[in-house]
């Protein structure tokens, strides 16, 4: 449904976006994830028609964005970073204008407008006016808006930011019911984000890609070790060494966050999908320390970005013709 080939684009002489290569195929919800700066809104605006690039090509659903802008325009819907809505104009007038602006027919429109509402759950504010609504609402506005000509692709640019934790789940479920009959991308810098709503995942760093697959993978590929936090109320060596005997346990580092008096946080590393906590905590019990807190730790976005773009380089360096990597050159850091 949508081919996007070595796609690059310059502002000036900096390369926003370099070599960008992905598919989506029909049906499909993709997560575009990648901090700030790394490319996400360029290479969907492209998508989007908005710009040209530079270079390479995109396509959706057979049509180039550059040479059949009117064709892919009309196929897709957008959300953009940062929704832009008539603040003076009412949720309803705001969507029938939205849906002229698209060409929808007269007759059609009081009904595609009242179900897209419906869908978007706006139906209790339909007479209040945009710039009245709080941010998780007009997120909902914009999402209604990208769905009003029921395009067969949504491009969402990063959906959920700025909501609360409340309406980040509404808008996720929302997006998540829209899946099946149309296919999406949908950008974050946040990693659960894309874990809950998506069945696979780009990442970009820098502008460029650095992996591909769905999100249990690149979790599981990812995580050399599983980690368990604990802060244990006792005599610090002893912990660390009955810590250790647990069976299963590589290594316990003391951490001292919270040093206070006997207590301390301790992160225990074991093999991956080994789940210790019941055996952590009964060794704690049995040793009648106290248990203050005991937790499974996964990995960050930061995690993942650092560990991925460790391996790249160190990858570029065994294979110097893989050239996907992202900063150039034999960068030391540090193992985390
Ligand atoms: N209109 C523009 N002019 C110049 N530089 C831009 C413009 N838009 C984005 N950039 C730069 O391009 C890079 C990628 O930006 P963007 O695509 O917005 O990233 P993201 O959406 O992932 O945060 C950033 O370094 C940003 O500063
Ligand atoms: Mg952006």
């Amino acid at each position: 449904m949508i081919e996007v080939e070595n796609l690059t684009k310059y502002y000036g002489p900096v390369p926003a976006i370099t070599d960008i290569t992905f598919q989506v195929e029909k049906g499909e919800i993709l997560g575009f994830l990648g901090p700030n700066a790394a490319g996400k809104t360029t290479t969907m605006r492209i998508l989007t028609c908005f710009m040209p690039p530079t270079r390479g090509r995109a396509r959706v659903a057979g049509y180039d964005c550059l040479d059949q802008s009117l064709e892919v325009r009309r196929r897709i819907g957008y959300l953009p970073e940062n929704v832009p809505l008539y603040n003076e104009m009412r949720v309803t007038d705001y969507l029938h204008f939205v849906s002229a602006i698209k060409g929808i027919p007269r007759r059609e429109r009081s009904r595609k407008v009242a179900e897209v509402m419906g869908d978007c759950g706006l139906l209790e504010v339909a007479g209040k006016i945009n710039g009245k609504l709080s941010k998780g609402y007009r997120q909902r506005v914009g999402l209604a808006q990208a769905l009003l000509s029921d395009p067969e692709v949504l491009i969402l640019d990063e959906p959920t930011v700025g909501l609360d934790p409340r309406q980040i789940i509404e808008i996720r479920n929302l997006i998540k019911s829209l899946a099946g009959r149309r296919t999406i991308i949908l950008s974050t810098h946040i990693l659960p984000e894309v874990s809950m709503t998506c069945q696979r995942v780009i990442i970009i760093n820098e502008g460029r890609v650095i992996a591909v697959d769905t999100p249990e993978n690149l979790t599981a590929q990812l995580e050399k070790s599983a980690q368990v936090l604990l802060q244990v109320e006792g005599p610090p060596e002893e912990v660390v060494t009955i810590l250790s005997r647990v069976e299963g346990v590589l290594e316990v580092e003391r951490r001292d966050i919270a040093a206070d008096h006997q207590v301390h946080t301790y992160l225990v590393k074991s093999q991956p999908a080994l789940d210790l906590r019941k055996e952590l905590a009964a060794a704690v019990l049995r040793n009648q320390w106290g248990l203050l807190e005991l937790r499974g730790v996964s990995l960050s976005l930061e995690d993942i970005f650092i560990r991925l773009v460790t391996e790249e380089e160190g990858s570029a360096a065994d294979h110097p013709s893989q050239s996907t990597s992202g900063p150039e050159g034999p960068d030391e850091e540090e193992e985390l």
